[in-house]
C-alpha cells in the first residue's frame, strides 16, 4: 500500500514503484484530521482525474479514494496518539498533526491489510513515528522508507510547491542547498548546534521569511544527541510567505 493525499508527483510515483507490485493499493485521501483549523485543508490540490491517469500509467490501477464520511462517519470519535517520535519538531508547530497521521494510517493500514507500505523519507519524522505506530498496535505491516524525490535543483517534490510563485520558486531551491552544505559541516565534525544555527541564519539570508526549525538529531529515535557514534539526521521546516517546506538528509 501506497497512502497519498493525492495531487500526485513523482516523488508519490516512486513510492509506488519502490513497492514493486502490480497489487499495490494507493490511497488518495485529503485527510481533514491533520489539518489545523487555520491550514490549507480547503486550499490543499486535489485532482483525483489528473492521479488516476497516472497511476493507470505506471501500471497501478487499484485506488481508495474514500469520502471523509467513509472515514469518519456521523459519531466517530477515537483518536491514535504516538509518542517517541512524534515528540518535537513537527509536533512543535502542529501540534494536532501526527494524532492525524496516525489515527488515519491505522485505519487505512487495517482497511487493505498490505504486507508492506511504502512512505516517504521526505517526511522523515512522519515515518518514524509510522513505525512506532504498527510496531506498538502490532499492525502486520511491514513498514518500508523511499528516498526523497527531488527537482533538478535539489528542492523536494512536494504538492504544496504548487503553492509557489516564480520568486519563491527560487528561493525554495536554497532549502536544500542550505541543509546540504550544514550536513557537510557536521560530518566534517564541526559543531552540531554550530551547524544548525548557521544553516537557520543562511535560511533567512537566501529569503525564507520564518524559520520553524533546523536540528540535528539521532535518526532512529529524533532524540538530542551528540553522539558522533549514533546515526544522525539533519531535518529542517521553513516558511516562504504562507507556503511551509521540510526538508532532510542522512549525516
Ligand atoms: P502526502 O504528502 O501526499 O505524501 C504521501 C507519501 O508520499 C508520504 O509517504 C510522503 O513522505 C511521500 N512523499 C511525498 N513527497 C515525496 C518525495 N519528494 N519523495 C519521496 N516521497 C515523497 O504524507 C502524507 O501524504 C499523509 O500524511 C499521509 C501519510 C497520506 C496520511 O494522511
Amino acid at each position: 500500500m501506497v497512502p497519498t493525499m493525492g495531487a500526485l508527483h513523482d516523488g508519490h510515483l516512486s513510492l509506488v514503484r519502490a513497492a514493486g507490485k502490480p497489487t499495490v493499493v494507493v490511497s488518495i485521501f485529503v485527510n481533514p484530521t491533520q489539518f489545523a483549523p487555520h491550514e490549507d485543508f480547503d486550499t490543499y490540490p486535489r485532482n483525483l482525474d489528473g492521479d488516476l491517469a497516472k497511476l493507470k500509467t505506471i501500471g497501478a490501477p487499484i485506488v481508495f479514494a474514500p469520502t471523509p464520511r467513509e472515514m469518519y462517519p456521523e459519531g466517530f470519535s477515537t483518536s491514535v496518539t504516538v509518542g517517541g517520535p512524534s515528540v518535537g519538531l513537527e509536533t512543535d508547530f502542529r501540534p494536532h498533526f501526527f494524532a492525524g497521521v496516525a489515527t488515519v494510517v491505522a485505519k487505512l493500514l487495517l482497511a487493505a491489510l498490505p504486507d508492506v507500505a511504502v512512505f516517504g523519507e521526505k517526511d522523515y519524522q512522519q515515518l518514524l513515528v509510522v513505525k512506532r505506530l504498527v510496531r506498538d498496535l502490532n499492525i502486520p505491516t511491514g513498514i518500508i522508507g523511499a528516498p526523497i524525490a527531488r527537482e533538478a535543483d535539489g528542492l523536494a517534490m512536494s504538492s504544496r510547491n504548487t503553492y509557489l510563485d516564480a520568486r519563491e520558486r527560487t528561493i525554495a531551491a536554497g532549502l536544500n542547498k542550505v541543509l546540504r552544505f550544514a550536513a557537510g559541516r557536521a560530518r566534517s565534525g564541526g559543531d552540531l548546534r554550530d551547524a544548525e544555527a548557521m544553516a537557520m541564519a543562511e535560511l533567512k539570508g537566501v529569503g525564507f521569511d520564518s524559520v520553524d526549525y533546523v536540528a540535528i538529531r539521532d535518526a532512529e529515535t529524533l532524540m538530542l544527541t551528540d553522539d558522533p557514534k549514533r546515526p544522525l539526521r539533519l531535518l529542517a521546516a521553513a516558511k516562504i510567505g504562507k507556503t511551509r517546506l521540510i526538508d532532510n538528509m542522512a549525516i
